[in-house]
């Protein structure tokens, strides 16, 4: 448990957030498919992240920490085994908290000749999994809920042959189309993966830039496209991980909610498929710079980000839904917090994915707001939230959900009283030294 007291002078100074999460799961996952050797630095060194380190170990992949002898630089260095020579894991694959983890290991797993096990913790086995159980089911793999629940564990059995698909996803999730990807890379023909949005393109950036032949491309109806065509060599790479968008928003929300804060956050990946959250604030009118911006593959930038006060549209409203929501879902609920502080409304819609992340976000985003004074409510695909009620102190469980807990604690700067929230540790599963970091901005 963590106590938070409404802050009391402005956030100063700046910042670099640790390494994005996405980015540091599959810089793991296609190094170890590489043949050769990838060298990682800038690595999320995180829960969710050491869960995917660890199933790769338990599949025969050498990986080790160092410090780059030149410069003391930490770095992550995959020793890649290629496709086909993983060895069968001796016990059942644990991803602790990590959809990441599960979904796109579950790929991987779902084409090796040995038969495996996934599972993760409580959250995890109440988490979707059909979602890619059908997919790769077409595809010929065999996939089995063990539980026959549709969600982990699930079991892989080893030596089948895959084909190519042509997959219309009906929400995008880049969780799914990397599986089905990874999948692909197995398989014989093109997989194909349409989806309504680009889902961030992480999986695409960084398999092309190891050899494989993968794009995006716009359908006539306007829906994503993701494109692989298999039986290109992977060959290892150095990867530099840009800091976490995901990460930075904590900061951005803490600098526009405590007022005169000027905050500059270092080093952040701004890819436009995750970058919706930039977008929306600015259009609310947030004062958000981008300075010494590098448009590598992955572009980068720091964020400057001046305190500035929030205004709806004409009718006093913000509406926030449709394609843009791919582009900050992890950011919602601090987006949410953001809101409740404005004096207008805000329609967060087209959100249903929220319900299914590692907890409810709708239910658990509007009870923790409720509880702390806000006049919220939920709906089917999102939440209503009707801002500039003061914002008071209150006990506010994180349900073991990172995000929720960082999203209340920035809630708690701007709250009257003392905000507790109970089960804070969880943040180490993207974010580790967050308190910390928060501390050295107050
Ligand atoms: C992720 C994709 C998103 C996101 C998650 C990380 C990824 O999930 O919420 O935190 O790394 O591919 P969906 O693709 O299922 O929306």
């Amino acid at each position: 448990m963590i106590a938070l007291e409404k802050a009391t002078k402005p956030l100063k100074g700046d910042v670099f957030v640790p390494g994005d999460k996405s980015i540091s799961h599959r810089s793991i996952m296609f190094g170890a498919l590489a043949k050769g050797t990838t060298e990682v630095t800038g690595f999320l060194e995180s829960a969710d992240c050491l869960s995917t380190i660890d199933c790769f170990r338990k599949l025969g992949v050498q990986i080790e920490h160092s410090m780059r002898p030149t410069n003391g630089v930490p770095t992550i260095t995959v020793h890649g085994k290629g496709l086909y020579d993983f060895k069968a894991p001796d016990s059942t694959l644990y991803t602790g908290n990590s959809g990441t983890t599960t979904r796109l290991m579950s790929g991987i797993l779902a084409a090796q000749k040995f038969d495996s096990m996934i599972t993760g913790d409580r959250s995890i086995e109440q988490r979707p999994m059909n979602r890619i159980i059908k997919p790769l089911s077409q595809m010929g793999a065999e996939v089995v809920s063990v539980m026959g629940n549709g969600c982990a564990p699930l079991r892989f059995t080893g030596g089948k042959t895959l084909r190519g698909i042509n997959y219309i996803n009906p929400v995008a999730s880049a969780q799914v189309k990397s599986c089905i990807m990874l999948a692909g890379l197995y398989a014989e023909g093109d997989s194909v993966v349409y989806e309504p949005a680009l889902s961030r393109n992480h999986t695409e950036i960084m398999l092309s830039s190891f050899g494989a032949d993968i794009h995006n491309e716009v359908a006539r109806d306007g829906s994503a496209v993701c494109i692989l065509h298999p039986g290109m060599p992977l060959v290892g790479r150095k990867i530099n991980v840009p800091g976490d968008i995901s990460s930075a928003a904590y900061f951005i929300a803490a600098a526009l909610i405590v007022p005169d804060s000027e905050v500059l956050i270092r080093n952040v990946g701004i890819n436009k498929t995750r970058a919706g959250i930039l977008t929306v604030l600015t259009q609310m009118g947030a004062d958000i710079t981008l300075l010494n911006v590098d448009e590598s593959s992955e572009p980068k930038a720091d964020i400057l980000v001046k305190y500035s006060e929030l205004h709806g549209n004409e009718n006093n409203q913000f509406v926030i839904g449709g394609k843009d929501i791919p582009t900050m879902i992890d950011e919602l609920p601090v987006v949410a917090i953001l809101a409740a502080t404005g004096n207008f409304d805000t329609i967060i819609k087209d959100a249903a994915e929220l319900k299914i992340k590692e907890s409810n976000r709708i239910d658990t985003v509007v009870s923790g707001l409720t509880k702390m004074g806000c006049d919220i409510e939920a709906t089917d695909d999102g939440m209503i939230i009707h801002g500039g009620k003061p914002l008071k102190g209150a006990d506010i469980n994180s349900h073991s959900d990172h995000r929720l807990a960082m999203s209340f604690a920035i809630a708690a700067l701007a709250a009257e009283g003392t905000t507790r929230i109970i089960g804070d540790e969880c943040v180490g599963i993207s974010y580790p030294s967050f308190f910390k970091d928060l501390q050295g901005l107050l």
